[in-house]
């Protein structure tokens, strides 16, 4: 439906929340995928769980040789790269005069850093093959405050800006888009309230706050992944998507 079957594919944080719900659904549109992930358990059990082709490549995002890696991968095994999606990342809680120095560096380090790497190597290797189209996961913490998150918020604000910049030197050959979600049920949400003494209810009630009345899901998230990789957004870029059940419409 999307016409990406059998393009080659690059997915970080892969294994788990939103990442995972891009996976299934890029491995269900029949990509050739590249799945990073750093627990190696997991990545092979979601290697058995899918029936398309995809390759897991261990490691942490926020080392450059990882990225380079992942690119290398890709090329050695499928000859190309046509999509990457980025979607590892991380919160960073404590407010400034709380937060470790190491925090805000690991978290920038994770959500912004990491980033730039893998658009440093993915993008001159999608150049070669063509050219092609690029999704980060943002965050809707880059226009909205949220108590406590600091880091998170700094290096998801980045993003916006870093895509405009991308899309203007590397277009026409590279689309590049990010997606803006609120709440996820993912276990990264489930351990943003795990502080709290009721967090399912904390959960229910934030739901309940969202004009649209339910958490997302990383399907949701997913669908507007498709459609950013897809030829069909082909005058799409530079641009971010707010994917959000209505949390900034109150
Ligand atoms: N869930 C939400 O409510 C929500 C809302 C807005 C934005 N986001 C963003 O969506 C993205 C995915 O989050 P999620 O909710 O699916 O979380 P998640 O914790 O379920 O998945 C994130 C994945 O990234 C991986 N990861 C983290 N740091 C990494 C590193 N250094 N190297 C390699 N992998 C690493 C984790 O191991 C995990 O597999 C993140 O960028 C997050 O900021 C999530």
């Amino acid at each position: 439906m999307y016409g990406i079957k059998d393009k080659v594919a690059l997915v970080t944080g892969g294994t788990s929340g939103i990442g995972r719900g891009i996976v299934q659904a890029l491995s269900n549109e029949g990509a050739r995928l590249i799945i990073n992930g750093r627990d190696s358990e997991k990545g092979h059990k979601l290697m058995n769980e899918l029936s398309g082709q995809a390759h897991f490549v261990a490691g942490d995002v926020k080392n450059a040789e990882t990225n380079f890696q992942l690119v290398e991968e890709a090329l050695a095994h499928y000859g190309a790269l046509n999509m990457m999606v980025l979607s590892a990342g991380k919160l960073g809680i404590g407010k400034i005069d709380m937060l470790a120095i190491e925090d805000w560096h690991d978290t920038m380090a994770t959500n912004l850093h990491a980033v730039f790497y893998l658009l440093k190597y993915g993008i001159p290797a999608m150049q070669k093959h063509g050219g092609g189209s690029i999704v980060i996961i943002g965050s809707i913490a880059a226009f909205h405050g949220f108590p406590n998150h600091p880091a998170y918020t700094a290096s998801k604000g980045a993003l916006p800006a870093l895509v405009r910049q991308v899309a203007l030197d590397y277009g026409p050959e590279i689309r590049i888009n990010l997606i803006c979600p609120a709440q996820v049920k993912t276990p990264l949400l489930d351990s943003s309230v795990q502080a709290f003494e009721n967090p399912t209810e904390i959960l229910a009630q934030t739901a309940q706050r969202l004009p649209l009345k339910r958490l997302g899901t990383p399907g949701d998230i997913a669908n507007a992944v498709l459609y950013l990789l897809s030829d069909t957004a082909s005058w799409v870029t530079g641009s971010y998507f707010i994917i959000d059940g209505g949390f900034l419409a109150t």
